[in-house]
């Protein structure tokens, strides 16, 4: 009831997300497992926790989603808020909302439209259709913002800060503003921002609510300055906003109605410590040891290069063209064949949707086609590892001779930052200018277009060849370019500026 809200309104930092810290299984004898994640909200979220609110976290809720079924389960046994013995001790409120609207805003709205349209995906065939289907997901979406708002509301203390992150919740903060006015919002974008002719494809109502909503923030944050570009644009051109630059600050500022939202820029950098100390266990030897195997030795009896990917297969990361730039290479120059291998790492990601489904037997098919095609009795030039093992994944990082990130769009891509943290000898980094770690790390990477196969193909090689002392010269630049902002002070930041 409400007076009980009221008695718990004692947050003065709340985060609220998607996705929280924590998921759940369930057991066939209905029991629950809890896993904790990682990534830069956590660790961001704990340092808050720490500086601002007396150490003991007592003053920062987390409010999420509960996902699947076990989430679910949590979120009704614990009546909302999970055990602290679970959670590392934060506190966290998992929502559950009702399973047709999560999976129409989730799957419907947030992953298939918005994402959709800011990383530029919407090409033939797979342009929208706005009709009926769509009307009905975006209600759910609006209720499923429209939760959020609510349990934030009751949640907070007077005068209390609020960080919205992503395009899940666009809507909350213009929710949450009309019920608590007293509040500091803010919003972070983790993805790019369409440039405005590209974002018109959404239905006017719903692109105008989109960005409405965010404006409701007194502070909607960016991870490139390039991504704040394309926000600020979007306002001005589909709402007629006004936008200025803050001369001291350089930041802009978007004036509607009366109301300004300033946007901040903060490139979300790799956490070293946590990275190379988790690089060190046991498990990650394993790997590489299993790893070396699958790459094993060349003609002439050294090692093979190793090429490396790591992703979740996910469109906007590029794998297949990332494939085909392989191909080329081995067609390019012969002279790498039975001398490298390409190990890419496609983790499975939002399976709910086809076109995830199709894309990543996409992806098998190709690496077939390659392996056929080039193969032979003593060498695999394609090894796919589709099951998600973060230990494999540093343990590919520390090996890897050449890295290829080439997405599409990216709002960050961590994976180029994670790689030259953690890389052994220096590895060479084959970079898409469309990603946002371009921004930071463009000087020292091999820079392609991502669409552009021939040209990628001609990085991979160059990449292949570059001198070891440039290479560990260049790895070195880009390590201290990727730690530049770690998590906790990313998260800090935000917290003072607002
Ligand atoms: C992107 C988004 C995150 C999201 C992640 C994984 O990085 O910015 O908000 O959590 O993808 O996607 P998923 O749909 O599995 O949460």
């Amino acid at each position: 009831d409400s007076s009980a809200q009221q008695g718990n309104a004692q947050a003065r930092v709340l985060v609220a997300s998607n996705r929280g810290p924590v998921s759940y299984a369930k057991a066939e004898d209905g029991s629950l497992s809890v896993k904790r994640g990682g990534g830069g909200l956590v660790s961001g979220l704990s340092a808050i926790s720490a500086e601002s609110t007396g150490g003991d976290g007592g003053g920062a809720v987390w409010v999420c989603a509960a996902l699947g079924d076990g989430d679910r389960e949590a979120a009704r046994r614990f009546a909302g808020r999970l055990d602290p013995a679970d959670t590392g001790g934060q506190s966290v409120r998992m929502l559950e909302i009702p399973a047709g609207d999560f999976a129409d805003a989730y799957n419907g709205v947030a992953n298939s439209v918005l994402w959709f349209v800011n990383h530029l995906l919407y090409q033939t065939p797979l342009e929208p259709s706005f009709d009926t289907e769509f009307e009905r997901q975006w209600g759910a979406y609006e209720r499923y913002n429209r939760a959020f708002a609510d349990a934030l509301a009751a949640e907070a203390a007077e005068n209390a800060t609020v960080m919205v992150q992503d395009y899940h919740l666009t809507l909350v903060p213009g929710l949450l503003r009309r019920l608590r006015p007293d509040l500091r919002i803010g919003h972070f974008s983790h993805t790019p921002w369409a440039p405005p002719d590209y974002y018109r494809m959404l239905p006017d109502a719903v692109g105008a609510e989109v960005l409405r909503g965010i404006l409701g923030a007194d502070r909607a944050a960016f991870l490139t300055r390039r991504w704040a570009g394309a926000f600020a644009d979007c306002c001005e051109r589909l709402l007629g906003a006004d936008v200025r630059t803050d001369e001291p600050t350089g930041e802009l500022l978007v004036t509607l109605e009366g109301r300004t939202t300033r946007l901040g820029v903060h490139g979300l950098g790799a956490d070293a410590e946590f990275l190379r100390e988790r690089a060190n266990r046991e498990d990650v030897y394993d790997r590489i040891a299993s790893l070396r195997e699958e790459i094993g030795t060349g003609p002439d009896g050294e090692a093979r290069r190793a090429l490396v990917r790591v992703d979740r297969t996910e469109l906007s990361k590029n794998i297949v063209r990332g494939l085909h730039a392989y191909r080329r290479l081995l067609d390019d120059h012969p002279e790498w064949r039975e001398r490298v291998v390409h190990l890419a790492l496609a983790y499975p990601s939002r399976q709910d949707l086809a076109v995830y489904r199709d894309y990543m037997d996409e992806v098998s098919r190709v690496a077939d086609e390659i392996n056929s095609a080039y193969g032979t009795d003593s060498w695999t030039p394609v090894v796919l590892f589709l099951k998600d093992d973060f230990a494999r994944s540093l343990a590919a990082y520390r090996l890897a001779d050449v890295a290829l990130v080439n997405p599409i769009r990216d709002g960050m891509n961590l994976v180029a930052k994670e790689v030259p943290v953690v890389s052994d000898e220096g590895c060479a980094l084959v970079l898409s200018r469309e990603a946002g770690a371009y921004e930071e790390m463009g000087g020292d990477a091999l820079v392609v277009n991502p669409y552009d196969i021939a040209d990628t193909a001609r990085a991979l090689h160059e990449g292949l060849t570059m001198e070891p002392s440039e290479r560990t010269e260049r790895t070195r630049r880009l390590a201290s370019a990727a730690t530049a902002l770690p998590p906790d002070r990313w998260f800090l930041d935000q917290l003072h500026a607002l």
